[in-house]
């Protein structure tokens, strides 16, 4: 096999995400052939080098996919300096498993999380463009004029938002529901989103990730996913278009 970047073999291997495995090289702990290597770029054929993390050989994991309905409270990164509860603490698996993508801390809903990071990387890119809607609850009574605008994109700090769908699911005068779809995966997006165009969100829950669902999963709950659903998401990534 071709030589290919150390960190991606690692993560590969399910140590952790690619990120988090570069700096568990230049942490000093990996070694090749018996010799530490902490220093990037570095590239290991991984069919003859012998590659080790905290003296463990890695081989390869297996792969695991689940969908959690993370409730309010949980954070999406595996570290945490303040110890507040993870999402990876709710499922029960030996693998080393981490988020693909993320939601805020005060965010319920459903999220990904696997050991696969060649999968996660790709449907976190917004170019495979795999569609995630929320239902926002908001302040005030929502527009005809706002969901427009949304749905036209807006303009963060990053740039202006692609398309979104958009719509009322009741409008109150206190208080206002809309589902917004999202493409993208920028950093609290849909707040963001919503806030520009002057409604504070009250509450965010992600109710669908492409054809992925909620349905039967409480809060806190997980379940591993289908064959055909994990079908469903590698022919996403290898770039056919998600219809979802
Ligand atoms: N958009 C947000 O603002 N927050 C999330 O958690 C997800 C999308």
């Amino acid at each position: 096999m071709a030589e290919q970047r150390l960190q991606k073999v690692l993560a590969a291997a399910g140590i952790d995400s690619r990120r988090n495995c570069e700096e568990l090289i230049v942490s000093g702990v990996v070694r090749v052939n018996r010799k530490v290597v902490d220093e990037l770029p570095a590239f290991v054929d991984p069919d003859t080098d012998v590659i080790t993390v905290h003296g463990k050989r890695i081989g390869a994991a297996r792969k695991v996919y689940f969908l959690l309905n993370k409730p309010k409270g949980v954070i999406c990164t595996n570290s945490d300096p303040q110890g507040r509860k993870k999402a990876i603490d709710l499922i029960r698996t030996p693998e080393r498993i981490f988020c693909v993508g993320r939601l805020d801390v005060d965010t319920t809903g459903i999220i990904l999380l696997s050991n696969d990071s060649e999968l996660a990387n790709k449907l976190t890119h917004p170019r495979y463009g795999l569609a995630k809607t929320y239902v926002v609850e908001v302040k005030g009574q929502i527009t005809g004029e706002q969901i427009e605008k949304l749905k036209k994109g807006i303009w963060l700090a990053e740039g202006k938002t692609g398309r979104a769908s958009a719509k009322i699911l009741k409008r109150g005068h206190k208080e206002s529901l809309i589902e917004v779809t999202i493409r993208q995966g920028l950093n609290r997006q849909v707040r963001r989103m919503l806030a520009k165009v002057g409604l504070p969100v009250k509450s965010l829950k992600r109710t669908r990730i492409g054809k992925l669902t909620s349905r039967g999963l409480g809060a806190g709950k997980f379940r591993t996913l289908t064959g055909g659903e994990i079908t469903y998401l590698e022919k996403i990534a290898a770039g056919q278009p998600a219809r979802k």
